[in-house]
């Protein structure tokens, strides 16, 4: 491994991949890198620089639907998407994240990830990472921001990790679909019979290297296993605005061709509004297969 002190690259010496981190200590920008062309080698050394920094930014590329499947797949199994309305036709893997009418319809979902939260947290085993593939972005707004939950355990005090280390939440959803501000559904008795209420732990270990994250959401959380509310919902409001200060974030500007993945099990993200009357933004949206929290 090579590192260049006056560009902060970081090369790898057997592929030569190379990358710098989005902001210090967390997420990694891969650079030069064409998705279409990687080594399987290529891909490994991705993979890894992924489970260590939490998101993978790869600018610049041009990339069609089964390039992006066969691409992400090196990541582990492709996870399909609960409601299959928006999936790209012959796609079920791919969801599409759009405003853009065509005959007068919808192509995708509009303002689907607005308000903190992690991917797939409603399910006993929430996607590992999600895929966003920027095909049209407005000029301005629609960022994403993320938060480092890892950083925001290690700042927490001992006796505040002590405190918050054995709590459980209650993820539902059902609740989610029907209290969000944007989409807002009454899902059908099929859609909740296979998207039973699930129980996760507020602190997360990442399976990789063991490192804690402050697993909070918002959303699909309806209560903190044993602390009533109001108090209950308090609290996790109060973790959430913890989390999600400055320090520990990162807004992402998107630019047509950016390809980013986060890592679900140690971030948090938000999508943010854009002037969809001046406007089109159109991404495709894949996940990976997560295991089981602890
Ligand atoms: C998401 O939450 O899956 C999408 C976020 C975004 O559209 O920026």
């Amino acid at each position: 491994m090579k590192y260049d002190k006056n560009s902060d690259l970081v090369t790898l010496n057997r592929t030569q991949v190379s990358f710098r981190e989005l902001k210090p200590g967390f997420g990694a920008e891969i650079i030069n890198s064409d998705l279409r062309n990687i080594t399987p080698e290529a891909a490994r050394d991705l993979v890894r620089i992924f489970h260590r920094h939490g998101a993978l930014l790869v600018r610049n590329q041009d990339l069609n639907p089964d390039e992006l499947e066969s691409f992400l797949s090196a990541f582990g199994e492709l996870e399909e998407h609960t409601l299959k309305e928006n999936c790209l036709e012959g796609h079920p893997f791919i969801y599409i994240l759009s405003n853009r009418l065509v005959d007068g319809k919808p192509i995708g979902a509009h303002n689907d990830g607005i308000g903190w939260h992690t991917d797939y947290s409603y399910r006993e085993e929430p996607v590992m990472c999600t895929m966003l593939y920027a095909k049209e972005v407005p000029a301005e707004g629609s960022d994403t921001i993320f938060a480092d939950l890892c950083a925001a355990y290690k700042d927490l005090s001992r006796l505040k990790q002590e405190k918050l280390n054995d709590l459980t939440l209650h993820h539902s959803y059902k609740h989610f679909m029907e209290t969000r501000v944007y989409n807002q559904t009454k899902i059908n008795s099929k859609i909740e019979q296979e998207n039973p209420d699930v129980y996760h732990p507020l602190i997360r270990t990442h399976p990789v290297d063991g490192r804690k994250a402050l697993w909070v959401s918002t959303g699909t959380v309806t209560e903190i296993v044993g602390i009533p509310n109001p108090e209950g919902l308090n609290l996790l409001e109060e973790l959430v605005e913890f989390v999600t200060q400055e320090k520990f974030t990162f807004r992402h500007k998107w630019q047509v061709g950016d390809v980013l993945i986060w890592d679900n099990r140690c971030t948090l993200h938000t999508g943010t509004l854009y002037d969809d009357t001046k406007y089109i933004r159109e991404m495709h949206r894949l996940w990976v297969k997560g295991d089981k929290p602890f």
